[in-house]
């Protein structure tokens, strides 16, 4: 039976950690949140990371514009938190409403600012090896691997998605750390194959339950970043949890697994933000 990698216990420890470091400064990150519409389960990922910020001692400043707001308002508000020296961090919960540009409202974001780490410019710094905001999903699978020790240098990574937010970051972030990676994506020819020579397998493809048994090497360590809600109302990952669970080493379960390492990674940002822009003030 697999080890189960707990990421709702390494997001409390992580939390505790910014928690006592943001009581050091004496001061409080704000962490501005604007949300467009009212998407129900964007509404709740927004108050999920509302209540973590309180927990660490982040200020959130919730703004919310109503579905049809033009891009010229929604980018006239991203200037003004760009420009306001209170806000050290800004993050726009995606998916927007349709008609509102994703990309042009990414870019816009002050890279210093972009807790997300997904403007161009931090994920350029990314490729290239630089210090940069890391987006918070993958960064908190490689939080989650170093808990467990889980040994990453000369390991056959596999990462299934090839998401903006997840699967490239992420390949780049096991590379970082002397991974061999392979990156699949919906165009792979044998998938199942290919994932069976991992050592750690990454599912982020955003499809129910699709990686089985026959995905699985004995003894791989797997994580599973989806989120899918199913027929009946249950959230299941996209790892067949039951079947792969008596044949890989390790398994991040869903929920309770990479979710919660994913905003715990936010505030991080957030703090690491505010301690920047504190540096380079004093500079
Ligand atoms: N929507 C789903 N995940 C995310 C995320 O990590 N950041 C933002 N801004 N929106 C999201």
């Amino acid at each position: 039976m697999a080890q189960i990698l707990d990421g709702t216990r390494t997001a409390a420890l992580v939390k505790e950690e910014l928690r006592q470091r943001i009581a050091r400064l004496g001061a409080r990150p704000v962490l501005a949140m604007v949300l467009v519409g009212d998407d129900p389960a964007s509404a709740s990922y927004v108050r999920m990371k509302t209540r973590d910020s309180a927990e660490v001692g982040i200020e959130a400043r919730d703004f919310h514009l109503p579905a049809d707001i033009s891009q010229d308002r929604l980018n006239a508000l991203i200037d003004e938190l760009n420009a306001d020296e209170c806000v050290h961090g800004i993050l726009v919960q995606m998916p927007l409403p349709p008609g509102l540009d994703e990309e042009e409202v990414v870019a816009r974001i002050s890279p210093a600012k972009d807790v997300d780490g997904f403007h161009p410019e931090n994920l350029g710094r990314l490729l290239r090896g630089q210090p940069a905001m890391r987006p918070c999903t993958p960064a908190g699978v490689m939080r989650l691997l170093d808990q467990y020790d889980i040994e990453l240098d000369g390991a056959r990574a596999v990462v299934v998605g090839r998401s903006n937010i997840v699967g490239k970051p992420q390949a780049l972030l096991l590379l970082q750390r002397n991974a061999t990676v392979t990156l699949c994506h919906s165009h792979t020819r044998d998938l199942p194959a290919i994932c069976r020579t991992a050592d750690i397998l990454v599912a982020a493809i955003g499809r129910a339950e699709m990686i089985d048994a026959s995905y699985v090497k004995p003894g791989a360590v797997v994580i599973d970043v989806g989120i899918n809600r199913r027929a009946d109302g249950r959230l299941v990952g996209d790892v067949d949890f039951e079947a792969v669970v008596p044949l890989a080493a390790a398994i991040t379960p869903v929920p309770g697994g990479v979710g919660p390492l994913t905003r715990a990674l936010l505030m991080s940002n957030t703090l690491e933000a505010y301690q920047r822009r504190l540096t380079a003030s004093l500079a």
